[in-house]
């Protein structure tokens, strides 16, 4: 044995307790959660690495890896799937083929990935969208909107605005014959923010009003506000998604500057003046019991921070800081949660305030689940709680169409 089996056999050993978390116990398929989490704790000592020694950007080799997902459209006996433009916004679309007297559903489904990576490209999205347009003969809609650090806030939601615009225009409607009074907007994680606040701008607007029939939410994140609500603590190093790199990458949406990184996981980031919003997204006022557990509430700091972000005072960017009277016209909505997520309480909180400005609601909390289950839904893992995320969500529609 040399010393570069010894060295190799040591960094295994430091690699292993770098990464090492406990993962809950009633977590379903407990092996595929911590080799997703090591994977990923792996890939992120690798991109800090890579950033240290100048050779790419901290967020490069998670874009790198997302890519390799990447599936061409394809059309099969039900579906005929085409890469095209809404207003200069690349989107995929699932027609279905099949002769229908009738006009068709539309669902508009906006991908996650933290503002900085993912593609309706990918495996597990398209297999989501390709199942919804087949299950319940819709058209699907899956616009890739611009993404940080190329384009900063608000781009991202800008895209999305334009292409619901686009897609609404009676013109386009019936071209693809789609039935006006039967239009959804789904998304997951970030892709959940971009779908409340998408859904809530649309509202505001006389001409847009009461065009959208629903709104699904999976994991959303929902505000930038606190990051030490309950889950944001339970669920600090994961699995899969830690609070450190959930900051580290969806911050890139509007800075590079490391120092926000720190201050907001100090919860230090709010600006002198927007204690007011606080009351948007006090887990203390909105979060059952059930999931406060003993935790005690500490308002987040303000005034830390030099740098003033307008951004995490914006709806755009957190759905969660509309008031009662911005929510109470929002159409149905269903969210689902999962337990062991940092961004759990974020659902859970919307979903009591939507409840309390008299939105109506279906919430499901998927108690052995991980965020961004549904991501890996597909090949190589084939995670079982993502793959009953996905049938739930479609069922969930079916059922409200
Ligand atoms: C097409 O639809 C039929 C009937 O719903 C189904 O049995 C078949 O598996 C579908 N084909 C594909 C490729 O999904
Ligand atoms: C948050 O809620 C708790 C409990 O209702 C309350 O004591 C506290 O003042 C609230 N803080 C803010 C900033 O809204
Ligand atoms: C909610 O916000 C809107 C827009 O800023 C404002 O016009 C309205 O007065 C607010 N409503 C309440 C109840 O604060």
């Amino acid at each position: 044995m040399g010393n570069k089996t010894l060295l190799f056999g040591l960094s295994c050993i430091l690699l292993a307790y770098y990464t090492y978390i406990p993962i809950p116990e009633n977590v379903e398929e407990p092996w595929k959660v911590r080799l997703i989490d090591i994977l990923t704790k792996i890939t992120t000592l690798t991109a800090t690495v890579f950033e240290y020694t100048g050779l790419m950007k901290f967020e490069d080799l998670f874009f790198i890896i997302t890519k390799t997902q990447y599936i061409e459209p394809i059309s099969d006996e039900n579906l005929t799937v085409i890469d095209t433009e809404f207003n200069n916004i690349p989107v995929r679309l699932y027609l279905p083929k099949r002769k229908s007297e009738r006009q068709r559903p539309a669902v508009i489904y906006i991908h996650g990935g933290a503002f900085v990576t993912g593609s309706f490209k990918m495996r597990p999205y398209d297999f989501v969208n390709r199942m919804t347009a087949s299950r319940l003969d819709a058209v699907v809609v899956a616009p890739d909107y611009r993404l940080a650090p190329q384009d900063l806030f608000p781009a991202a939601h800008e895209d999305c605005i334009s292409v619901v615009k686009f897609f609404l225009q009676d013109k386009v409607l019936e071209k693809y014959r789609v039935d006006p009074a039967h239009i959804f907007i789904s998304g997951d994680s970030s892709g959940g923010a971009l779908t409340g606040s998408v859904t809530q701008l649309l509202q505001d607007d006389p001409e847009y009003r009461n065009k959208i029939k629903a709104q699904v939410m999976i994991y959303p994140g929902l505000q930038a506000i606190d990051i030490g609500m309950p889950s944001y603590r339970e669920c600090e190093n994961g699995p899969f998604l830690s609070r450190k790199l959930a900051i580290r990458l969806s911050i890139l949406y509007f800075t590079d500057d490391k120092e926000v990184v720190n201050a907001i996981l100090r919860n230090e980031h709010m600006p002198e003046g927007s204690r007011d919003l606080f009351k948007f997204v006090n887990w203390s006022d909105f979060l059952p019991e059930k999931y406060k557990r003993n935790h005690v509430y500490r308002e987040p700091v303000v005034g830390k921070l030099n740098v003033f972000f307008t951004a995490f005072l914006d709806r755009r960017m957190s759905p969660l800081l509309a008031n009662d009277t911005q929510l109470q016209n929002l159409p149905l909505t269903y969210v689902i949660t999962c337990e062991h997520d940092i961004l759990r309480d974020d659902g859970l909180i919307y979903v009591t305030r939507l409840r309390n400005a008299g939105v109506p609601v279906t919430h499901d909390h998927i108690e052995n689940a991980i965020h961004g289950a549904i991501s890996f839904a597909t090949a190589p893992m084939y995670l079982h709680s993502g793959l009953r995320i996905i049938d739930k969500y479609i069922s969930w529609l079916q059922k409200n169409l």
